[in-house]
């Protein structure tokens, strides 16, 4: 990366999410207790779905591909979220701050492609349940997760070669937490109107692309459950509405950030902070709290481990 010549800053200065000592103390709490139980359960996901062979199918080889990105999700900002709570002066340097806007695109990419190959992998086995081991294919799923990872590399690049080069000319100050597009490009000091739309349009197209076409196909799921209703059709409609859940709950604040005209950056800011804290800690507890098979494995694993530390 050559952005240095091209632009003296070197640093940016976040003004962080208040300065009320209370609420940073009770953020403080917060963040810490949900990064620590959003790393805990997605490892553990991802433990059980590898493990554990009556697992090994591509629902729950997806899952705990998304338990793998939502690592990654708390991970791009939350720690040094936290690392900055109580600093007068929050500081990221220029490559960290084009670091972390190169991660959370990569991955909000990776997840939707994710969400999307999940809602298809219900989509056959409800609609097309004869023919779920041929469409589901160990082949489908890694062409799935090389779709994801393209797709995620792809969108990310594109943005950054369009920004990486801007001139800043002061003032370095982003009233946010963390590093994003839409106010990275406002500090420059050009006229950044296309770009802007560039990203609202790249961005903003793909978050609500993705979105109507994961509504659309859950709504015809539900419609198909609706016409076999069957012994069957209670279990789908479970495991429907904690897919449902989630996506809501991620795209949500996606489709907020990227296409609202000039959010007020109060609310702009505290669903960032739910975005990053809260959604990767809540999505194992969807997943797995209403599914028996999971709860089961885990249990296993648990047994495992206490036979083990038994015998040695
Ligand atoms: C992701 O999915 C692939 C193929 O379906 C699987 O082999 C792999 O173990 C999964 N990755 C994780 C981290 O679980």
């Amino acid at each position: 990366m050559d952005g240095e010549n091209s632009s003296v800053v070197s640093e940016f200065v976040f003004l962080g999410l208040t300065n009320s000592w209370e609420i940073q103390l009770l953020l403080f709490v917060l963040s810490s207790m949900f990064y620590v139980a959003s790393m805990m359960g997605n490892s553990l996901i991802i433990l059980t779905v590898t493990s554990d062979p009556h697992l090994h199918s591509p629902m729950y080889f997806l899952l705990a591909n998304l338990s793998f990105i939502d690592l990654g999700v708390s991970s791009v900002s939350s720690p040094k979220m936290i690392y900055d709570l109580f600093r007068k002066r929050k500081v990221i340097s220029f490559r960290g701050c084009i670091t972390q806007i190169f991660f959370i695109h990569i991955i909000g990419g990776v997840e939707m492609v994710l969400l999307i190959a999940m809602a298809f992998d219900r989509y056959v086995a409800i609609c097309k349940p004869l023919h779920y081991l041929t469409i589901m294919s160990p082949r489908m799923c890694i062409f799935f997760l090389v779709a994801a990872w393209m797709t995620g590399l792809i969108h990310s690049t594109v943005q950054l070669v369009f920004v990486i080069n801007l001139p800043f000319c002061g003032p370095y100050v982003l009233d946010s937490f963390y590093c994003d597009l839409p106010r990275f490009i406002k500090l420059a000091c050009t006229d950044t109107y296309q770009l802007e739309f560039m990203v609202t349009a790249n961005s903003g197209f793909i978050s609500v692309g993705s979105f109507f076409i994961l509504i659309i196909s859950y709504i015809i799921i539900i419609l198909t459950v609706q016409k076999h209703s069957s012994a069957g059709s209670f279990k789908a409609l479970s495991t429907l509405s904690a897919h449902i859940t989630v996506v809501l709950l991620f795209f949500g604040p996606l489709i907020f950030f990227y296409t609202w005209p000039s959010p007020s950056t109060y609310l702009d800011k505290f669903l960032a902070f739910f975005d990053a804290v809260l959604t990767p800690f809540l999505n194992p507890l969807i997943y797995t709290f209403r599914n028996q098979e999971m709860k089961v494995a885990m249990r296993r694993i648990f047994r495992q481990i206490v036979n083990y530390r038994k015998i040695s």
